[in-house]
Formats: C-alpha cells, structure tokens, sequence
C-alpha cells in the first residue's frame, strides 16, 4: 500500500505540530473557499469542535478576510461586533489568507486563550506557513 500523505493529513500535520509547539496558539484550522461560491468550508484543524464548519463570505473575522485579502489580528474578540465566538474561553484571534496565483483559496485561523499574545512575528511566521500551505493544496 502507499504511504502517501494526503494534502488533508499535511494540513492536520502543519496544525498539530502549531498548536503543540506555540503555547498561546490553543486552536488552529484552515478553512477554504467552496468552489466558486461565496463561502469558506473548514478544512483540517486541532482544538475544540466548532459548529462554524461554513462560514459565508463577510461574517466573522475569517469572512472579512476572505474579502479583504489581508491578515487580520484581533488583540480582544469583545471588540469586534462582526465576530463569530467558537468558544468562550477564546481572548484573541488571528486570521491569514493563503494566495494561489494571487487568488485568496483560504485561511490559517489561530484563536487564543491569551489577550493580545499576536505580534508582527506571528504575521510574518504565518505568511511564510501560508505561502508553503500554497505550494501543496
Ligand atoms: N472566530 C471566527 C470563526 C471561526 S472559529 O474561530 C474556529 C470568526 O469570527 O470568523
């Protein structure tokens, strides 16, 4: 048989070994546009289930960025009245596009039980993930 991995266990893989080695990154998922249509569909992720499996374009922090196309770092969740609560114990969020060709095909989205733990070092480090994120899906 072959040992193959497929591109859903890469992705789980990227999200385990995140979760494990940062401590203030506490859930971690991917989450990709569905075909052409305006919504994204979670994709491989560690930490606590979410019901958000589909989120439309527009809602929520992940839906602002799958319009917007830029990072989107949220020191404090209370602040943002257009935010989708997965879990209550969740301070702090941070959300970066993944380009294909210049085209946003989806998102790493890291939740925090920290206030404010985001720096730019986790903007770039995320970047960098995403661009390898790109080069396999
Ligand atoms: N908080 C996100 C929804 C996804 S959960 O964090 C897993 C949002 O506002 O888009």
């Amino acid at each position: 048989s072959n040992t193959q991995k497929t591109v859903d266990q890469r992705l789980l893989s990227i999200c385990e070994l995140l979760e494990t080695h940062i401590d203030y990154y506490n859930w971690v998922g991917f989450y990709f546009r569905n075909g052409n249509k305006e919504e994204l569909l979670l994709g491989p992720y560690v930490g606590e289930p979410t019901d958000h499996t589909v989120i439309p374009f527009g809602k929520g922090i992940c839906g602002q960025v799958a319009i917007s196309n830029e990072n989107f770092v949220v020191p404090d969740v209370t602040t943002q009245d257009n935010y989708i609560a997965c879990s209550i114990t969740v301070k702090a969020e941070i959300v970066v596009p993944i380009f294909v060709n210049g085209k946003n095909i989806g998102q790493i989205d890291i939740d925090s039980n920290m206030p404010d733990p985001f720096t730019e070092a986790d903007e770039r480090f995320l970047e960098f993930v995403c661009t390898q994120v790109a080069t396999l899906v």
